[in-house]
Order: structure tokens, then C-alpha cells, then sequence
């Protein structure tokens, strides 16, 4: 189900969903108060979200950080962007940059497939990508040279021209307001190459476009297409992507 700004923030519905979810009063209350002192303190979208994975890594753990409760569904969702990535002709001579690319819930899969030092992941989080080179450890994946970067931005400026066949972010956007997604399109069809692609994934909704506390955001997938071709982007939905069991939706990117 498709949830509107209209539904979510009504009293009633909220009264409805906190009768239905129990569990789920305690969390929204602490998100709620993280979110009252973050936005006091943050300068910025980025630096707001660097602090919610500080203390999302730190406070409960690297997997639940990037949205998985436990290590068997951090294993499965990696997987399933990984096997995706493989059916759609991902190749070990490809480079390939993950945007977002957290503790390497799909990197360490892709990075193992790949020959060694075609894999560029990038985060706005120290702290999860301290957890992304405890990961390379942990998969014995030190001679894949994995390139791992600290960002602040996503303008990609320390990166060549024509040189990813496969750009990826996986639940990135869905986390991101739509001036950085912007920046991002604005500047991801530099580092592409002429016959590669650029996927994403995101939080639709075909009713009003919202977001949840700072963390959550939802577009209409005609908002991200336009914006794609106000820079020169091709964008499609990706209705294959739709049959597997992941609640976002995903589009592809090419250069026209
Ligand atoms: C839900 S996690 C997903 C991580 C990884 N893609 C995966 O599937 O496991 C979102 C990640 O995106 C990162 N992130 C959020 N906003 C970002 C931005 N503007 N630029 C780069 N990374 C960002 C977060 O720090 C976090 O590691």
C-alpha cells in the first residue's frame, strides 16, 4: 500500500497505526526526539543524516544501520541487489561505484565478483564505513582492493570522466531530500560510461510526495524522471525489479 502525507500524519491514523504496531510506539518516540535535537544542531541534510548513522551504528548495530534487523536479512537483501545486478549482465572486468554504500550489504558480494580495484563505494558515514572495511575483512576480500571514500557531497569531483559501466544506490534516495538527489543527477552522467547505467532505488508513492522525521522520503516516480531529463538523463522504471520481495522501487539512469 501506497502511504499519502495525508494518511501518515492525520491524528486518527496515527492513533489507528500505533494501535495496530504497539511495538513500534518506543522507536517512533526516540526517532522523534533525535529528530528535535538534530534539527536544533545540524547545518545541513547531510550532516543531520552523518549523525542518525552515528548513532544508528553505534546504539544498535551496522546491520540495523542500513535497515536490516538482523545479519540472515542483511545476507538476503544483499543478495537479492546483487543477483538483480548479475541478471542484468553485471561483468567481473566492470567497474562499478555504490553510492551509499553503507557496510557493503551487496559491496562485498559485487566486490568478490569483480576484478580487483573496479569497486568504488562512497558514504556520507564514517562510522558505516568503518563497519564497510570490517566487512572487507570479514569476506577475506583484501586483494579485491576495494575503494572505499568519505563524501560530503555527491558531486563526484575526485572521479574520472566515462568511467563506471555501473553506478548503484540501493535505499540511498529514499533517505535523501530532492536538492541532493538533484546534485547527484547533475553530475552522474560525467563519471558514466556512454553504455552504462546508473540504478537507484526509492520510496514511491503515487499521491503526495512527503517525508517521515528527516529519514524518510517519498517521491512520484514522474519526479524523478523529469529531473532526470533536465539533465540530460534517460530514465525508466524498472518493472522487473518490482516482482522481488523489497517495499522500494527502482529506476535506471542511462545518457542520452
Ligand atoms: C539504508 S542505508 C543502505 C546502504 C547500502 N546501500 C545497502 O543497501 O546496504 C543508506 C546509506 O546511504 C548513506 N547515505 C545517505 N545519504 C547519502 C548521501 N547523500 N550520499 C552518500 N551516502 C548517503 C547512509 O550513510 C547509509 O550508509
Amino acid at each position: 500500500m501506497t502511504y499519502t502525507r495525508r494518511q501518515r500524519s492525520s491524528l486518527l491514523y496515527q492513533i489507528q497505526y500505533a494501535i495496530r504496531n504497539p511495538d513500534r510506539i518506543r522507536p517512533y518516540v526516540s526517532r522523534y526526539a533525535r529528530d528535535l535535537v538534530l534539527r536544533a544542531s545540524a547545518p545541513d541534510h547531510v550532516a543531520y543524516y552523518r549523525e542518525v548513522m552515528r548513532s544508528d551504528v553505534t546504539e544498535k548495530s551496522p546491520f540495523k544501520a542500513v535497515g536490516s534487523p538482523t545479519e540472515e536479512s542483511w545476507l538476503r537483501n544483499g543478495l537479492l541487489q546483487f543477483e538483480y545486478l548479475l541478471s542484468h549482465g553485471l561483468q567481473p572486468r566492470h567497474r562499478v561505484l555504490e553510492i551509499g554504500c553503507g557496510n557493503l550489504r551487496a559491496g562485498w558480494r559485487i566486490i568478490e565478483h569483480l576484478d580487483a580495484g573496479n569497486y568504488y563505494g562512497l558514504d556520507i558515514s564514517p562510522d558505516i564505513l568503518l563497519a564497510a572495511n570490517d566487512t572487507v575483512v570479514r569476506y577475506e576480500l583484501q586483494d579485491k582492493l576495494p575503494n572505499l571514500h568519505l563524501v560530503r557531497d555527491l558531486t563526484f569531483g575526485w572521479l574520472p570522466d566515462d568511467h563506471f559501466d555501473v553506478v548503484h544506490a540501493h535505499s540511498v534516495f529514499s533517505h535523501t531530500p530532492l536538492e541532493i538527489v538533484e546534485e547527484c543527477f547533475a553530475h552522474v552522467g560525467r563519471i558514466l560510461r556512454p553504455d552504462g547505467f546508473f540504478d537507484f532505488t526509492f520510496d514511491r508513492t503515487e499521491l503526495a510526495e512527503h517525508q517521515v522525521l528527516r529519514e524518510d522520503f517519498y517521491y512520484r516516480t514522474e519526479t524523478l524522471v523529469d529531473l532526470a531529463a533536465k539533465h540530460g538523463l534517460e530514465a525508466r522504471f524498472m518493472y522487473d525489479w518490482e516482482k522481488n520481495p523489497h517495499k522500494q522501487s527502482k529506476i535506471r539512469i542511462t545518457v542520452r
